[in-house]
């Protein structure tokens, strides 16, 4: 199975006209993940689907998304509105109240966490949620499993773009992913940045984001106090391919967009490339 992520779509960021730039960027990374020869068999967008939780922005991306022909999940961030979303998206992937569920369908099992915590930046994660996902893990302690949330649980060493290490949330998060070793990924958005991190007895892995990039700043920051760092850049669009293949899971970055092709697998290059494909490997 592939499983396709995108995050942070932040649709609607400069409101809600059709080439809106973050609908654009959304677009442009569905048209390229639906173009890929090898084709992702689902996609899972791990929160901040909306930047204001508004109902016209889910409108829209119901549509973006059903014009990608892509089958998309949707996970909630904290920019979302779960009762909006709800009312407007989709009432079928909620559980106990949360946007929370189990994908059965393919060979790895995906299991999709609701860390939305309405009025604050950060991430929440509470006693009931910690037992539903536990209880889903140990349903199936043979099968290897997803698990698919917004806010990483650990510090991400971006300083305005964190989750303390104290965080209540996250060591529960991380208590129940820990007492289930077939959890072979966990996979969150948040930071727009890529990150991979040992993290729980797995490995973690942050995927950057659809709309624009934090900056990699990792320098001590004051609160009290600006530093004219660079906060937000203009990168192009991003995702991950997750690749589960003879019992292994190997993730790769991509990022969307035209860009210039510097060679092809042509007459030019032939003999190059079947060269380096036919050599024999070193004993
Ligand atoms: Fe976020």
């Amino acid at each position: 199975v592939i499983i396709a992520q995108i995050t942070d779509l932040h649709v609607g960021f400069h409101g809600s006209a059709p080439d809106e730039p973050n609908k654009k960027r959304l677009e442009t990374t569905l048209a390229e993940l639906a173009s890929l020869t090898v084709k992702p068999d689902l996609v899972l967008a791990t929160g901040d689907l909306s930047d204001k939780g508004d109902a016209q922005s889910y409108r829209d991306l119901m549509r973006i998304f059903a014009a990608s022909g892509l089958p998309v999940y949707p996970a909630l961030g904290n920019h979302d509105s779960r009762a909006t979303f709800r009312e407007v998206f989709s009432d079928a992937l909620f559980h106990e109240g949360f946007l929370q569920y189990v994908l059965e369908d393919w060979p790895v099992r995906i299991v999709v966490l609701d860390t939305l915590e309405e009025g604050a930046h950060g991430g929440g994660f509470d006693v009931a949620r910690a037992a539903w996902l536990d209880r889903q893990l140990s349903a199936a302690p043979d099968r290897p499993t997803l698990v698919a949330l917004h806010h990483p649980p650990f510090p991400s060493d971006i300083p305005w773009l964190t989750t303390q290490p104290q965080a209540g949330w996250a060591a529960r998060v991380e208590a129940v992913i820990a007492r289930h070793a077939q959890v072979v990924r966990v996979i969150s958005g948040h930071i727009h940045r890529a990150i991979f991190r040992q993290w729980a007895g797995t490995l973690a892995a942050v995927c950057a984001s659809t709309s624009p990039q934090v900056a990699l700043e990792m320098a001590d920051m004051d609160a009290h106090e600006t530093d004219n760092r660079r906060l937000i850049v203009a990168e192009p669009a991003s995702y991950m391919l997750h690749v589960w293949r003879d019992g292994v899971m190997q993730s790769h970055c991509g990022v969307a967009g035209d860009f210039p092709v510097l060679a092809r697998y042509d007459p030019v290059t032939h003999h190059n490339i079947s060269h380096i494909m036919l050599e024999e490997p070193v004993a």
